[in-house]
């Protein structure tokens, strides 16, 4: 049986992919990138293209949704949605577009587990269900709106949890945070994402607006990807959510400093004043720990930090 991932060729989806290859799982993904697999830099997932079935999917075109799902119908044991435009200084700038990709997909994608009978589904949403809240919120912690963003992810849990017990399927939500790490070049990411990790990649001089006085739970994608699979696969979950972070909360001009120490020169990176997004930090994993037997490999950042560098060099 398979596991269909949407959005399984961004940065959490293609580490989600790889590691369920790795298991011996098949995969298949659908995603709006598809045709452009080849030019992604995702070395990771070449290794294994051979294992994946990939077709381009656009989480906003309902009927092609289901038709391409029902290709694979009786095949599909789960279903991990993972497509959004993620949380970022230019996400207000195209409300309609990105609050309907976020919830309008997310929809699309529970229509396709009740109509085709999909038994589970893993809904990747985020710590920015706490809003601005202090740091240590459990999942208990309610639920606190200060963005666009993150009103798509409270709206998304209770969507699908409501399907899930509407419906009779086992849906569980993961909350994700911050995740940085080989796959997420960035060249292509906002100036804090740039400032913190960009020397990583050769890059000098970023001024990031904001984001000098916060600190938060940046998670290696891998950790990420080994919590989202172990909520998958855990017994007795239906129905609940759990938070996926490292744990540890970094301030980011710390960070700064330790990529310096690491490439052993200053890049001349700054940051201004003020938070970068009204987050609190860090989240508590206590429940992932006791539930999943989650682990991150990662709680050190400076690990991170190596291991991210050694993918940016492989890759170029
Ligand atoms: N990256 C983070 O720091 C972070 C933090 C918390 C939660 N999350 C959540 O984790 C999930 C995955 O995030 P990510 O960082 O991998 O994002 P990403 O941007 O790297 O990947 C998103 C994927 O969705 C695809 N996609 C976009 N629009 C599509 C559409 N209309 N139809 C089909 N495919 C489409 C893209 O091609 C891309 O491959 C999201 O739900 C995000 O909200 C991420």
């Amino acid at each position: 049986m398979a596991v269909l991932i949407y959005g399984g060729l961004g940065h959490v989806g293609s580490w989600v992919a790889r590691k369920l290859i790795d298991q011996g799982e098949e995969v298949i993904i659908f995603d709006m990138g598809a045709p452009r697999f080849d030019s992604l830099g995702l070395d990771y997932l070449e290794q294994v293209r051979d294992k994946i079935t990939l077709e381009a999917v656009d989480v906003l075109d309902a009927h092609t949704m289901l038709e391409m799902a029902l290709k694979y119908k009786n095949r599909i044991d789960a279903i991990i949605f993972g497509v959004a435009v993620i949380a970022g200084p230019t996400f207000k700038d195209r409300p309609f577009k990105n609050v309907s990709i976020n919830t309008v997909g997310l929809l699309n994608a529970l229509e396709v587990a009740r109509i085709l009978g999909v038994p589970n589904f893993v809904n990747l949403s985020s710590g920015a269900v706490y809003g601005d809240q202090p740091g240590g919120q459990t999942e208990d912690t309610p639920f606190t709106v200060t963005d666009l963003y993150g009103a798509t992810k409270v709206a998304n849990e209770v969507l699908a949890t409501q399907y899930g017990a509407t419906y009779g399927f086992d849906v569980r939500n993961a909350r994700l945070y911050f995740v940085y790490g080989p796959g997420k070049r960035p060249e292509v990411m906002h100036p804090l994402y740039q400032a913190m990790f960009g020397p990583l990649a050769g890059m000098e001089g970023i001024h990031s607006p904001n984001g000098g006085d916060q600190q938060l739970d940046w998670t290696h994608v891998e950790d990420t990807a080994a919590g989202i699979i172990a909520l998958l696969q855990a017994e007795g979950m239906a129905g609940e959510a759990v938070n996926i972070s490292c744990g540890v909360a970094y301030q980011h001009r710390d960070i700064v400093e330790r990529v310096a120490k690491l490439l052993g020169k200053d890049s001349g990176m700054e940051l201004g004043p003020g938070p970068f997004t009204p987050r609190g930090a860090p989240l508590d994993i206590g429940k992932a720990r006791e539930r999943l037997g989650f682990a991150p490999r990662y709680a050190d950042i400076n690990d991170g930090l190596a291991d991210y560098k050694a993918w940016l060099d492989k890759t170029g």
